[in-house]
């Protein structure tokens, strides 16, 4: 990879210790990926914040970062915890578990990152991060990843927590993949046909990520008249389920609407519909033997939407015993609602907390045997992170089977 006079001297160690450490990480991955060289980035989405799935080893690396100085160079922020950061205690996470969260936190203070543990900085641009159309960016967590660059038109390849971090101390990455112009036009069209509700999405993006997982899709027939999260969760499972790092939606994505890229590339046409989607459930997300108790919302993060929608389904309804309904989403997001819209919902039995979520906290440690979940992508990983089920519910039912 082309290095300039003085990213060669960053190299070499002339600008401290803790640049050097970037830029090693950053160059090995440029040369790895075939970049040219590297660009300014202007903000960094550090994923690898959780205890629960980094463990130790990120303890020493930031422990190694702040002794050598390490400090950010661009706005920064964190994705979510293992951990409620302010409610763990009450919550019933073991005091071992918390200690090691919160010196993470600690940590990634010493580096100058924003605190706000949130999965979805693109809800909250003004507090947590700016972005824009065509802004170059260097974000790890998939499905900021592929939201940012899908309905914002910024651009990211996914990367892990360790590049991400040494971005935001460098301010720069890797010129590969998502930043080029000739890997951002699709390659599948998706035809959606008839009226999906908000869980076919989830279904939909599994379906994708997981049968055309090097492609860039693009899909019509989408009817999304107001914001109602399902472009959320359609890319949150699409890049679980696959690799996928971009979509495009007629009409709606900005790269779409503005003819910044074409149609000709589209080798391969498929059509979707709500019944054919619902019919491969099973088979994508396989139902829990025994019944569940137990929902997890928020996945990625609940955003204004997810609790608009919530509280209409919640109106007059309260959680009933033995069932219980827990809603993640950060501090940022809740500053933003309506006023009264997370009481309303706790005062109907919702629990709802903020800094982490579902998939990054320790739920069997917790307790939980198994969950239902209105997320794809956390009925993914679930199973995976804590080793327990996850059923795949729509809120609607959700709240059906666990209201009086
Ligand atoms: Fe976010 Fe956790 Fe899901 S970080 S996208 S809520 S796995």
């Amino acid at each position: 990879m082309y290095l300039s006079s003085k990213e060669e001297r960053t190299l070499q160690g002339e600008e401290g210790e803790a640049l050097s450490f970037a830029m090693k990480i950053l160059v090995n991955l440029g040369d790895l990926e075939g970049a040219e060289g590297l660009i300014p980035v202007t903000s960094a989405h550090v994923s690898g914040v959780s205890y629960h799935t980094a463990g130790e080893a990120l303890i020493k690396l930031l422990e190694e970062l702040n002794e050598k100085g390490a400090k950010v160079s661009i706005p920064s922020s964190l994705n979510p915890a293992g951990m409620d950061l302010r409610r763990w205690k009450e919550i019933g996470y073991p005091d071992d578990f918390a200690e090691k969260q919160l010196r993470i936190i600690d940590l990634y203070k010493g580096l100058g990152l924003n605190m706000t543990c949130s999965c979805i900085p693109y809800e909250t641009p003004d507090i947590v991060l700016p972005v824009g159309l065509g802004d170059h960016i260097s974000w790890g967590e998939s499905n900021a990843v592929i939201y940012a660059n899908s309905m914002i038109g910024a651009r990211t390849n996914r990367e892990g927590g360790i590049s991400c971090l040494a971005s935001a101390i460098l301010g720069k990455t890797p010129n590969w993949g998502m930043h080029l112009d000739e890997n951002r036009a699709p390659d599948l069209e998706v035809r959606v046909k008839g009226e999906m509700e908000p869980i076919h999405y989830d279904l939909l993006g599994a379906y994708v990520g997981k049968n055309f997982n090097s492609s860039i899709p693009v899909f019509n027939g989408v009817r999304i008249d107001s914001d109602n999260g399902s472009l959320k969760h359609l890319g949150a499972a699409m890049a679980a389920k696959g690799g996928i790092p971009l979509y495009h939606v007629d009409g709606l994505t900005p790269e779409m609407t503005k003819g910044l890229v074409d149609k000709d590339g589209i080798d391969e046409r498929i059509d979707v519909s709500a019944f054919g989607l619902w019919k491969m459930k099973k088979e994508l997300y396989p139902d829990p033997e025994k019944e569940v108790n137990t929902y997890v919302l928020g996945c990625p993060q609940f955003g204004r939407a997810e609790f608009a929608r919530l509280h209409a389904a919640m109106k007059g309804k309260k959680v009933k015993k033995g069932k219980r309904i827990l809603v993640y989403t950060s501090r940022g997001l809740r500053n933003l609602l309506p006023e009264g819209r997370v009481e309303d919902l706790e005062n109907a039995g919702i629990e709802v907390y903020d800094d982490t979520c579902m998939v990054v906290s320790p739920l069997a440690r917790l307790g939980m045997e198994r969950v239902g979940t209105d997320s794809g992508k956390a009925a993914h990983y679930i199973p995976k992170m804590s080793g327990i089920e996850a059923e795949l519910v729509p809120l609607e039912v959700i709240v059906d089977r666990c209201t009086k």
